[in-house]
């Protein structure tokens, strides 16, 4: 069982997508638990305020320490965190290497930045691991928050279906997914490749290595070359 915090001061944009789907399912079964928690709950601030100005001025306002700092060492005193993520786009891109390796933990604290960003000294104090889910920027960091937590709960075993269906995705191999087709043979005048109707699984194989080649090999060069030196 994997365990979820996750800190926001806009919690609503959290709910639907932990209570759908996948990362429902893997809920329902046991697998994983996600817990969401309204920084403003622990704001000490009259008015339940939980951002600032910044020192040194600048546009955008800055989560400030207090609630952060309270809802971390209230949930901190409970469980014992393997990692405490924080979201944002000044850190390294998350990969699905990174997704493997949080699969096998167990309790994950993740942080959602929002506003201009947070105080350093949570980042300091708090958080063990930083990352970013692309070179863009959000207007806060559920939206990423929650793309870790369903890359990650995903590949716990038994979570997904097949069992096939996790380790045979793009990336775990270095290479980008084949074409895949379902019924019907043709639509539209448009037909399924032949050699996917075959039945000869080998041929299968070798189409589909092919395809993955010449398909990471033009729209992700850089991965490309990741893949020929593993080889
Ligand atoms: N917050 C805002 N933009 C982000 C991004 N690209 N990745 C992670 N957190 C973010």
């Amino acid at each position: 069982m994997i365990r979820f915090d996750l800190l926001s001061a806009v919690p609503d944009l959290l709910h639907s997508p932990l209570n759908h789907s996948i990362i429902k399912i893997a809920r329902e079964k046991g697998y994983a638990q996600t817990e969401v928690h309204n920084l403003r709950d622990y704001s000490a601030d009259k008015h339940k305020k939980v951002d600032d100005y910044p020192f040194g001025g600048g546009a955008g306002m800055v989560l400030t320490p207090q609630p952060v700092f309270d809802c971390h060492d209230a949930l901190a005193a409970q469980h014992r965190y393997d990692e405490v993520i924080f979201m944002t786009p000044d850190a390294p891109v998350f990969t699905q290497a990174d997704a493997n390796r949080l699969s096998l933990k167990s309790n994950i604290m993740i942080l959602c930045g929002h506003y201009k960003g947070v105080d350093q000294r949570i980042r300091d104090e708090i958080i063990t691991a930083e990352y970013s889910i692309g070179d863009y920027v959000l207007s806060g960091g559920e939206l990423p928050a929650l793309v870790v937590v369903d890359a990650v709960v995903r590949l716990i075993p038994g979570v997904i279906g097949d069992a096939e269906s996790a380790l045979s995705d793009s990336f775990m191999d270095d290479l980008l997914d084949a074409p895949q087709y379902t019924r019907p043979a043709e639509f539209r005048g448009l037909e399924v490749p032949e050699v996917l109707r075959s039945g000869d699984h080998k041929k299968i194989r070798e189409w589909r290595k092919r395809l993955s080649e010449e398909k990471t090999k033009s729209i992700r060069p850089d991965l490309y070359d990741i893949y020929l030196n593993n080889q």
